[in-house]
């Protein structure tokens, strides 16, 4: 058994334990989350603790990145489970700030991200990026760490962040940390835990599909051939329906007709009310 986390709830006493932290010498890595941890976000905390002496994570179920129709009032919560988790992965110290810490009345200001912000996610989700760039710079901003660790499960917000850290002068090193999977493929997320159990067998597919139109586009078929054709399986394999599967270049985001440039396929797709995404490099 691992001690309890330590748990600060207001700017205040986040700084002065993290200045603490620096009296004594040692490099902060942050790990934001929204809770409902799994083993992605403990890979995010081992990371952290490989490149920094302390690793503190954050929790807070940002409202502002979802729309008035999307899951925030159920989306799971379990502090007390996530607090043992950290802790185990070696964690040693949870941010998790009430609401009106972090969007106190009268809050006025958002971050918004232009050009990788606008396609895909963005298109789908229109307020998405605009609440995710805006938590994740009052998070850099409160807790000022030497780097902070976010997952390629989230490939599109990966880019945002890193864009927005570069264009606010903002000191903070942003590390990308690879995808973690379920024993047949599919990707950890918190919003697993809403598939019913057929669900979950057809959800198995999407990794699958996208690595047959990896191995399509690399044997020479058109791009958007290839796009088509995953389209298709997904809904053939039992998916709802389909946003989109896309075969982009990996740093822009922007459509590529062949692979002459590093490329990411991603996709998002739903099962019943439940939306999925997943991307990898190609
Ligand atoms: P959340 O979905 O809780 O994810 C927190 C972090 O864990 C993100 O960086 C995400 O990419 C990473 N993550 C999720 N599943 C993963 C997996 N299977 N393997 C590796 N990493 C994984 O993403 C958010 O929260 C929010 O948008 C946040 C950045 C905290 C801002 O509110």
């Amino acid at each position: 058994m691992s001690a309890p986390l330590p748990i600060v709830r207001t700017v205040a006493e986040l700084r002065a334990a993290i200045a603490a932290k620096r009296q004594e010498g040692k490099t902060i890595g942050l790990v934001p989350t929204m809770g409902a941890l799994h083993e992605g976000h403990l890979s995010l905390v081992r990371a952290a603790k490989q490149h920094c002496r302390f690793a503190v994570a954050t929790l807070f179920v940002n409202p502002k990145q979802f729309a008035p129709h999307e899951d925030f009032d159920r989306y799971p919560r379990d502090e007390a489970g996530d607090a043992t988790l950290l802790a185990s992965a070696g964690c040693d110290l949870l941010y998790a700030p009430e609401r009106a810490v972090m969007y106190p009345d009268g809050f006025a200001t958002s971050v918004l991200v232009s050009s990788v912000s606008t396609m895909l996610e963005g298109q789908m989700r229109p307020h998405f990026f605009g609440g995710v760039a805006t938590v994740v710079t009052k998070l850099l901003l409160q807790a000022m760490p030497d780097a902070a660790f976010f997952g390629e499960k989230d490939y599109q917000q990966l880019l945002v962040i890193k864009q927005l850290a570069r264009d606010l002068d903002i000191p903070v090193e942003i590390v990308g940390c690879p995808t973690m999977r379920e024993h047949d493929g599919l990707a950890m997320s918190s919003r697993n835990a809403y598939l019913s159990a057929d669900e979950r067998r057809v959800a198995a597919r999407l990794n699958f599909v996208m690595h047959d139109a990896i191995k399509a586009v690399h044997a020479g078929a058109p791009v958007d051939a290839v796009e088509a054709e995953a389209n298709r399986h997904l809904t053939a394999a039992g998916f709802t329906s389909v946003d989109y599967v896309a075969i982009r270049n990996a740093d822009t985001l922007k459509p590529i007709a062949s692979l002459t440039e590093p490329a990411r396929i991603l996709a998002a797709a739903w099962l019943g009310k439940t939306r999925l995404i997943d991307n990898m490099a190609v």
